[in-house]
């Protein structure tokens, strides 16, 4: 006789539904550092090619979080999945094989290595090699024989995520990647962040500060306060609840009215 398992997934496929697993999936994850905690009961689930957003003020545990599916913090419960396996233990090297690309709040380029240099060290074999990091950053072609440490903060971010994407990743985690630049070198990583996500195989789950260029870069998005999600919605919707944004992340959603008045 069949298991009740075997006979819901018969079902599904009569009924001509694939039984997609999503990408990534965390289940009521409690995660911190040594003994404190700081992420308490996350669960979300990001399909392939999805895209989200994370907001919350400062402190509250977004970077955790990238940490958290990156294997770098200390998982007491709950769950993580990738592509419907486990992956709640495995080592952060291990991950990275996976396809879990990751670009930390503290852009990590190699000061004496050149651009070019930087970028082919962690390459592996996929659509994103040098000639699309550099379509996609001309201007990191322009500057492909500097040091890393002749590069503005903006070029540097580039470099950063350009380096991630030659890793060829499913998934790319993207912490705070505007953050310290000038407004015409975010505008110009915003094109370019837009165009990876709109054209091409990969889901990206993305922190920023300004809730109006995430909202705007994503489809999903959440909120945090004190290492819980307290708000889920479509970026689309985010975008326009004026009262939600400012309840829950205050200043920064008091910018998007002014930008919008
Ligand atoms: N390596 C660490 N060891 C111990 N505690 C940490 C560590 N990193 C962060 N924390 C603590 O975890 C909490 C969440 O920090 P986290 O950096 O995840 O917040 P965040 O939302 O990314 O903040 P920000 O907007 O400032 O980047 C804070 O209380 C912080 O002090
Ligand atoms: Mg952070």
């Amino acid at each position: 006789m069949k298991s009740p398992q075997i006979r819901v997934c018969a079902r599904s496929i009569l009924a001509g539904r694939a039984m997609a697993e999503p990408l990534l999936a965390l289940n009521e994850v409690c995660a911190g550092y040594g003994g404190s905690i700081v992420l308490e009961g996350i669960s979300l689930e990001l399909p392939e090619r999805g895209s989200l957003a994370v907001l919350g003020r400062n402190g509250v545990g977004k970077s955790t979080l990238l940490l958290t599916i990156m294997g770098y913090t200390n998982v007491t419960h709950g769950t993580v999945r990738w592509r419907g396996e486990e992956i709640t233990a495995r080592l952060p090297h291990r991950r990275a094989r996976a396809g879990l690309g990751w670009v930390p709040q503290e852009r990590e380029i190699f000061p004496s290595l050149t651009v070019a240099e930087n970028l082919t060290v962690a390459s592996r074999p996929g659509h994103w090699d040098l000639k699309a990091v550099y379509e996609l950053f001309p201007r990191l072609a322009e500057r492909r024989a500097n040091m890393g440490n002749q590069l503005s903060g903006g070029e540097q971010q580039m470099l950063a995520i350009a380096r991630a994407l030659m890793t060829n990743p499913l998934l790319l985690l993207l912490d705070e990647p505007l953050e310290g630049l000038a407004p015409i070198i975010a505008e110009e990583l915003t094109a370019s962040i837009s165009r990876m996500t709109a054209d091409h195989d990969i889901a990206v789950v993305l922190i920023e500060q300004h809730a109006e260029v995430v909202l705007s870069l994503t489809r999903d998005a959440i909120v945090m306060e004190r290492g819980v999600i307290v708000h889920r919605a479509l970026s689309r919707d985010l975008l326009n609840d004026a009262t939600t944004l400012d309840r829950l992340i205050g200043l920064r959603a008091s910018k998007v009215n002014n930008d919008r008045a």
